[in-house]
Order: C-alpha cells, then structure tokens, then sequence
C-alpha cells in the first residue's frame, strides 16, 4: 500500500535538482527542532495567538513532514536523493519568504499535470492545506510556533481530534495507515488509544515507536491532552 504512494516532496526536490539527503532527524526526546532557532515551550500559557497568522511549528511542520514521509520519504532510496523537510532550515530550501509564486515548495502543489505534487493518480493537497501553505509563506515563512494547548480541554472534537488530523493522520490515514494505524476516525482511535499504543508512541514509552516518526516530541501539553482523554475513556464527546 505505501508502496504505491509515490514521495510527493521527495520526489518534487529530486526533479528539481536540489540535492540535499532527505535524512529525518530523530530527536526523540527533544524539543526543540534541530534546524530551528525557535523551541517549542511546551505547556506554556498566557501567550497570545493571532488567529490571522500561520504558525510553522503547529501547522506547516507537520503538514510537509507527514505528506512527505508518508510518500515514501522514509524509504532507502529516495532518502538518499531527496532533501530533509522534517526541519525549518530543510523546508526553507524551497521557499522565498514573503511570495509563495516564487517558491517551490507553494508551485509545486498548485501545478497541473503530470509536474505536480503529490503526482497524479494521488490526490492533489486539500485547498485549505495549500491555502494555508501560501499564506504562511506570504507572512514571512517564520519559523514561528503558537502554544494554543490548553489542558483543561481533553474532548475528543475539540482538542485531539484536531491534534491527529495536524500531526499524524497524514502518514495514519484509512488509505495509508503507517504500521497498520489508522488514525483518522473516532473508531479506529479509540482502538489505538486502548491498546495503549497511542499514549506509548507519544510518550516514548519503552517498547513503542516513538511519534509523530521523524520529528519532534509533541509538546507536553498535547500528551497531556492525551493521556487525560484515554484516562476519561476514550470517549466520542
Ligand atoms: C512521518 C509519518 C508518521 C507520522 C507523522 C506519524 N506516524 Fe505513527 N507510525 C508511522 C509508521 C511508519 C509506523 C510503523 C512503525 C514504525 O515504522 O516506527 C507508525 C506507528 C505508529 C503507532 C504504533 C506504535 C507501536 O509501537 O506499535 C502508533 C500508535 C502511531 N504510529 C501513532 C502516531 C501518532 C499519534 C502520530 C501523531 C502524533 C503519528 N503516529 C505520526 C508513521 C508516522
């Protein structure tokens, strides 16, 4: 199944002739991303988000890491080939702060034909995930973060389901469930969560694979979050 999925990113940065190894740093245990200046304080509050910016850490980090892994990028040869997009210096390759018609990274996913990416039979990106690609780096492309994490919410739709569909249904998705977890509906999460695989592979508890694969540790007020709402049951509330 993976196999089909041709590496999107990775393939995009070998067309265009941009060597750099697409090797994925694994900090599992750090915060703090290893081509970035900016670390992720996790569980902090009272910090204000502009609901009008797009914020690198939260949403396009994220994005490019679970579209491009999931697209192979973790496979032996295009690892080698391709450039690394798990970190801002790595993504930063393909994009020209402030015009997203002049970057790669925003003209690859909005070309038609065979040229785009992901390449056809996959699906273009979603328009909101390409609009807000644009729009970030129409901002600047910081390498900015928001901590809009908030504890005392642990409901499923309204804290992790959110969190899921950001960071990890890209390479957990129905059609492309990494390791056999599919993360992209209440149901087949709440499996996951009661095995006890979904708090493990956050955490990094011995004997699970860490997540999210190939980035970094999600900020401790998420696996809060997480742990909190298995506590309460898992539930579809
Ligand atoms: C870049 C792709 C990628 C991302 C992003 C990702 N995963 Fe995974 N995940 C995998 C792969 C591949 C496996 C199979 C095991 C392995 O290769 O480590 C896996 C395995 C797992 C497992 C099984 C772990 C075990 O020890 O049995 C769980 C649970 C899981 N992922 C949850 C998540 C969660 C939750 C997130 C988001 C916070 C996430 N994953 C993000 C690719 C990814």
């Amino acid at each position: 199944m993976k196999r089909k999925l041709t590496a999107w990113v990775c393939i995009g940065i070998t067309a265009l002739a941009v060597l750099h190894a697409c090797t994925h740093e694994i900090p599992a245990t750090s915060v703090t991303d290893p081509g970035n200046s900016v670390t992720v304080i996790p569980g902090s509050s009272g910090r204000t988000c502009s609901a009008d910016s797009v914020y690198f850490a939260n949403e396009i980090l994220p994005l490019v890491n679970s579209g491009c892994a999931m697209a192979g990028c973790h496979d032996a040869v295009t690892h080698a080939e391709g450039l690394n997009l798990t970190t801002y210096s790595g993504i930063m390759k393909i994009v020209t702060p402030g015009r997203a018609s002049s970057s790669k990274l925003y003209t690859i996913i909005v070309k038609s034909g065979g040229d785009r990416m992901p390449p056809p039979p996959q699906s273009p990106l979603a328009a909101d995930k390409i609009t807000r690609i644009q729009q970030w780096i129409n901002q600047g492309a910081k390498n900015n973060v928001c901590d809009k994490c908030d504890t005392t919410d642990f409901k499923y739709s309204t804290a992790i389901k959110t969190l899921l569909q950001n960071k990890c249904v890209g390479c957990h998705s129905t059609a492309s469930p990494g390791g056999g977890i599919d993360l992209s509906s209440y149901s087949a999460v709440k499996t996951v969560a009661l095995s006890g695989k979904l708090y493990g592979s956050v955490n990094g508890s011995p004997g699970f694979s860490f997540m999210p694969k190939g980035t970094n540790r999600l900020p401790d007020c998420e696996i809060r979050q997480i742990r909190k709402w298995i506590d309460a049951g898992a539930l579809n509330n």
